[in-house]
């Protein structure tokens, strides 16, 4: 356990976010895999604090179902926006008031911010035994933020002003305040008791717990934030194409220092939640979703989406649309294949241009080259299937199954109609509906017999074309003989 293991991180979402002009709660709205206020946990989490209290107010409901998926943390309920002090003052009545340790607050609509950010946050805090340290950043535009307002003897930190009450000389000031704080619990719960709404917007500021602490003598401190764009609060859907843009490039970049090369990050998306081994190669238009995970040397696209599914060593997946699917060790994949939920493909196995498979288990080096549809199929080992064949599962009522065994050669343009089993080793001729089941090592044949009706052409066709073309055909194998 850290030495700078924080008591609680209380993270405040209740805010209505109106200027995203959405149904959606704003703190809902997805970017990179997780929601805004899921990328905060995340990052709050990387604390590993005691207690993590999200404190929720508008559409409470819907962003109450969306947390508590995740049992590790609770909610709080704030009827009434009154304020950033307000809100934190309601979260840390969940945890029963004052809380001995630290606190954090950080705020649910800022996605970039990152694990390291709050780590060093907390170790500055820890170190210099501060009653609070703000996280603050030099940003190129400061409007609407609130200023930090340094003594300019020491450059030690006297307040926070908001936008709204600030002098003309202070908002010049380019260093704001982040929104994200470690207080010392409970110097924070009596400070928040002492914060008054003459201000501007009528509201408790949690801002100005800092200068009641200062002025009760405490020690207030600062934390930089290296990177001025982590600290970026979403309120509309520009903002959130930014921060999608700049998160996207951070996992891209992790993505590339851990070994995989991407060769064109400007047209990849990558989630948070992709993970990947080294030497993995990510072509262009390539976006690798939710729980997706590229294995050693697998290589992927151009122009592949890959949602939760696994890419296991070597293998090769190209113009691909994959769902839950996995795929093994040295298989192939597309170009142009479509794995819907359910499919699994064993090493070395394939599917291969224009096919098509769902809930399918494909065994080691079985392979499906062609134009196919493999629904709710088992196929055994070294198989192949002729090209354009379909597994015909449903019935217009039920789906249904159909087995394949080891080491078969189906012909192409087969209908195996579900349910129907193929034995090992058994063959089955070009054009068949398979429609009984095929015993080991046989041929089936299921399929109308050839009929040529001779001069049919000339007879029904005369003076066309065709006709003319059959008749120097036959006068030419005529002469020929
Ligand atoms: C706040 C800060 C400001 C800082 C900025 C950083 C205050 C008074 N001001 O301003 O100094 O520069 O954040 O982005 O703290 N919230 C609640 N309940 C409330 C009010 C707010 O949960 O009653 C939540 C919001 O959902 C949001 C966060 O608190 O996640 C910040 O609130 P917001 O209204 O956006 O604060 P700002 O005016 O931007
Ligand atoms: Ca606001």
């Amino acid at each position: 356990m850290s030495v700078n293991r924080p008591a609680a991180v209380v993270v405040l979402a209740a805010g209505e976010g109106t200027r995203m002009k959405s149904k959606t709660p704003k703190v809902l709205h997805e970017i990179s895999g997780r929601s805004l206020v899921g990328h905060v946990v995340a990052a709050s989490r990387e604390l590993d604090p005691e207690h993590l209290v999200v404190v929720v107010g508008h559409r409470s409901e819907q962003v109450t179902a969306h947390l508590t998926a995740d049992d590790r943390l609770r909610t709080a309920h704030q009827a009434e926006q009154k304020g950033t002090g307000h809100a934190v003052r309601i979260g840390l009545d969940e945890l029963g008031g004052a809380v001995e340790g630290t606190v954090i607050v950080v705020c649910g609509d800022t996605p970039l911010l990152s694990g390291e950010t709050l780590r060093a946050l907390a170790a500055t805090h820890t170190a210099d035994a501060n009653a609070v340290t703000v996280l603050t950043a030099e940003v190129p535009d400061s409007t609407g933020y609130g200023r930090i307002v340094r003594d300019p003897a020491d450059g030690a930190v006297t307040a926070i002003v908001e936008h709204k009450d600030a002098t003309d000389a202070q908002r010049a000031i380019r260093e704001i305040n982040s929104g994200v704080f470690a207080f010392d619990g409970r110097l924070l719960a009596d400070a928040l008791g002492k914060v008054r709404t003459d201000n501007s917007q009528g509201e408790e500021y949690l801002t100005d717990v800092l200068s009641i602490l200062r002025e009760a003598g405490h020690r207030v401190g600062a934390s930089v934030a290296v990177d001025h764009r982590e600290i970026l609060g979403i309120n509309n859907r520009v903002q959130l194409a930014e921060a999608r843009r700049l998160l996207n490039q951070r996992l891209l970049e992790q993505a590339m220092m851990a070994g995989v090369t991407v060769v064109d990050p400007a047209s990849t998306v990558i989630d948070a939640t992709v993970t990947y081994e080294r030497d993995a190669l990510v072509h262009p238009g390539t976006q690798l979703l939710g729980t997706t995970h590229l294995g050693e040397d697998a290589e992927v696209g151009p122009n592949t989406r890959l949602t939760d599914t696994v890419v296991r060593a070597g293998a090769r997946v190209d113009n691909t649309v994959a769902d839950r699917a996995e795929i093994g060790e040295g298989a192939t994949v597309g170009p142009y294949a479509y794995l819907r939920p359910g499919t699994r493909l064993g090493t070395k196995a394939k599917a291969g241009t224009y096919v098509e498979m769902k809930n399918a288990t494909i065994g080691e080096g079985t392979k499906v080259p062609h134009l196919s549809y493999v629904g709710d199929a088992t196929i055994g080992d070294h198989t192949n299937i002729g090209a354009a064949s379909v597994f015909v599962n449903y019935d217009g009522v039920a789906k249904h199954h159909t087995t394949i065994g080891s080491h078969c050669r189906t012909g192409s343009d087969n209908m195996f109609v579900a349910p129907v089993t193929v034995g090992d080793g058994a063959y089955t001729a070009a054009g068949s509906v398979i429609t009984k089941d095929v015993p080991p090592g046989s041929l089936a044949v299921a399929r109308g017999q050839q009929r040529n009706i001779e001069g049919w052409v000339a007879r029904k066709r005369p003076g066309s074309g065709a006709a003319q073309a059959a008749q120097a055909a036959t006068s030419e194998r005529n002469s020929e003989s």
